[in-house]
Order: structure tokens, then sequence, then C-alpha cells
């Protein structure tokens, strides 16, 4: 019997097993590229980096003043002990789209998660792939400075069942659809409206009052609807969004100074204009009394 045909027909077989092994494993590894860039539009670095020069960038110990209590940014370079060096792929997706513990316990709002939830299934795994990219640094975490009854995650859970909706998965972003691409960088990535919107006593934003302006510790959150921003033209909102420069000869002060050194300046000019593009269709609102 002739084994030739059959010999030759198995190494094909074998190597296009190979070559769609190969395949996968590409995809599921991610573009740690393109998972640099969603980080940036994501701002992830402010609140996971020491707030000052020469702190390991991503190795947490950022103090964040909130209405409740001090939160602490974790460590999120992939160190197996004191960062997230030992988490899964679905560890990592779970946290951001559900905003869940590997214990099953919830993570605080503070950590945007109800914006991030929106992410594709495609950017999360790129994110993930920068992140394990990343030098591990070694940096045990803080534990958050939370006043009663603030500091009880349980409570997170009736949070999030008023106020948090996980997202679907693959937000589909037409290509040449400027504003759909716009809404996704400033309501799930540039986490606009987290300070943008007013919140309730229970810290649950204002859904009819979307991106109309709010108080925070740092001061006020100017409106980001047509009422205030029609007088700005687009060359001034992108030269606010670059630069931190007003039209009125005003410097952009924290924390929004932070937001365009680490987000918005970092866009592409076509996600620049895409959020531009966005912000004018919102429906105008009134500032919040
Ligand atoms: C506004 C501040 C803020 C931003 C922006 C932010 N985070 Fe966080 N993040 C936090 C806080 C605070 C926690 C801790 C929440 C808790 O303990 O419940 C956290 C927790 C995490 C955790 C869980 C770590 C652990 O050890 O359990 C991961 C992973 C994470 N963030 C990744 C990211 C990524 C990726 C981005 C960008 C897409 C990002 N974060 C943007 C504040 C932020
Ligand atoms: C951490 C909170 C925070 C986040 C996140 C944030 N902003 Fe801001 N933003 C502010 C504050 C505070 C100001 C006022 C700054 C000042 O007074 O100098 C501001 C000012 C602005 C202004 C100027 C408006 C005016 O009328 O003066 C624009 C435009 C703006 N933000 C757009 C955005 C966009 C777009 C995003 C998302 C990519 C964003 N902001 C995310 C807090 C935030």
């Amino acid at each position: 019997m002739n084994t030739r045909p059959m010999l030759k027909h198995a190494r094909q077989l074998l190597l296009a097993g190979f070559l769609l092994a190969i395949a996968s494993v590409t995809t599921a590894q991610g573009n740690p590229t393109h998972g640099q860039y969603i980080a940036k539009a994501a701002g992830c670095v402010g609140c996971h980096t020491v707030n000052k020069s020469g702190a390991t960038p991503f190795a947490g110990g950022r103090a964040l003043e909130t209405p409740f209590g001090t939160f602490y940014g974790p460590n999120i370079t992939p160190d197996k002990q004191t960062g997230i060096g030992s988490w899964s792929d679905s560890d990592f997706k779970r946290a951001i789209r559900q905003g869940e513990r590997r214990d099953g316990s919830h993570y605080f709002p503070a950590f945007p998660y109800p914006s991030f939830t929106g992410m594709s299934d495609t950017d999360i795994q790129d994110l993930w792939a920068y992140l394990k990219s990343l030098p591990p640094a070694k940096q045990v975490n803080r534990e958050h400075d939370l006043r009663f009854p603030y500091n009880l995650r349980f409570l997170v859970s009736g949070w999030k069942m008023l106020f948090f909706a996980p997202g679907l998965g693959s937000p589909v972003v037409p290509a040449n659809d400027p504003v759909a691409r716009g809404a996704y960088l400033v309501g799930v990535l540039g986490h606009c409206a987290e300070c943008h919107t007013p919140r309730n006593f229970l810290g649950g934003p204002d859904k009819n009052e979307r991106f109309a302006g709010a108080k925070i510790p740092e001061g006020k959150v100017p409106n980001l609807t047509p009422t205030r921003l029609k007088k700005w033209s687009d060359a001034d909102l992108k030269e606010y969004l670059m630069t931190g420069n007003a039209p009125n000869g005003d410097v952009a002060v924290e924390p929004m100074s932070e937001v365009i050194t680490n987000t918005t300046s970092q866009l592409t000019s076509a996600d620049m204009a895409a959020v531009i593009a966005y912000l004018r269709t919102l429906p105008p609102r009134p500032e919040p009394k």
C-alpha cells in the first residue's frame, strides 16, 4: 500500500491545524499597541499612579478623594504578588465589564466600570495585552479610607442594582460614523460623564441631567451640552482638549488638566473630531441648580 498521499494529507492537516492555532493564539493574546491607545483614551494611568514625578506608572497608590472618603487606586501591573499578574483573561474582563472581583464581591464605582462596561470585547482584550506587557512593579496596595457605611463593600450590590447595567460586549461602531465613535470615546472610554453628570446622595448619576455639569470635591464641573458649549467653535474645543487653553483665556485646572494630559491630548485627530462631533449632538440641558 502506498502511504505517501495519506502522509502528505496528514501533514497538510497538521500544518493547517498549526496555522489555525497560531491565529487563535494571536487573537486571544490581543494587540498591546492598540491596548496602549485604549489605556490612554480611558485615562487608566491617572488613578493607578501616585501623583508625583518618578512614580511607577500603573503601580497604584494614587489617593482619590470623594465625598465618601479616600480611595487608593490599586496596582495593575503584572506583578504576581502585589499586582494583577496572576489574573486570567476572564478575571480582567469580569472586572471591567461586571465590576466584580475574583471572589465575586463588587468593586466600588470609584473605579469607573459603570462607563467601562460598554467597552468592546476586542478593546478589553487589547487593553489586557497591554497591561500584561508592562514591567511588573512590586508595590503593596493601600487600603481605602472610607466613611461608614460607604466602606461596606456588600452595599455596592444595592448600588449596582439601582445604577449599573452591564454592557453587551460588542458595540458596533460603524466605520465613517464619527458621532457613534465619539459616543464610545466620551461615554465609555473617556468616562466623561463620571464627572460631568450630577450625582444624587447615593452617588448615582442622574440620567436626566447627563452631561449637564456637576459639583465635585475639587470644585465645579461645567456643562458639556450645547447649552454652554455652543459658544465654543470646533477649533476652540479642539484647542482646549489638546492644551487646556479655553477661548476666554482660562487654563484648565485639576482634575480636567490631568484628563487633557493623559487622555484627550493623546487622541488621534480622527478621534478628536469624533469627540467634538458627538458633544454637538447632546441634548441641550440647563446647568443643574
Ligand atoms: C477614576 C479613577 C480610575 C480610573 C480612571 C481607572 N481606575 Fe481602575 N480602579 C480604580 C479604583 C479606585 C479601584 C479599586 C476599586 C475597589 O477597591 O473596589 C480600581 C480597580 C481596578 C482594578 C482591580 C484591581 C484589583 O486588584 O482588584 C483593575 C484591573 C483596574 N482598576 C483597571 C483599570 C483600567 C484598565 C483602567 C482604564 C481602562 C482603569 N482601571 C481606570 C480607579 C480607577
Ligand atoms: C475627573 C473628572 C473629569 C473627567 C473624567 C472629565 N472632566 Fe472635563 N472637566 C472637569 C472639570 C473639573 C472641569 C473644569 C476645569 C476648570 O475649571 O479649569 C472640566 C472642564 C471641561 C471642559 C471645559 C468646559 C467649559 O465650559 O469650561 C470640557 C470641554 C471638558 N471638560 C470635556 C471633557 C471631556 C470630553 C471628557 C472626557 C474625555 C472630560 N471632560 C472628562 C472634570 C472632568
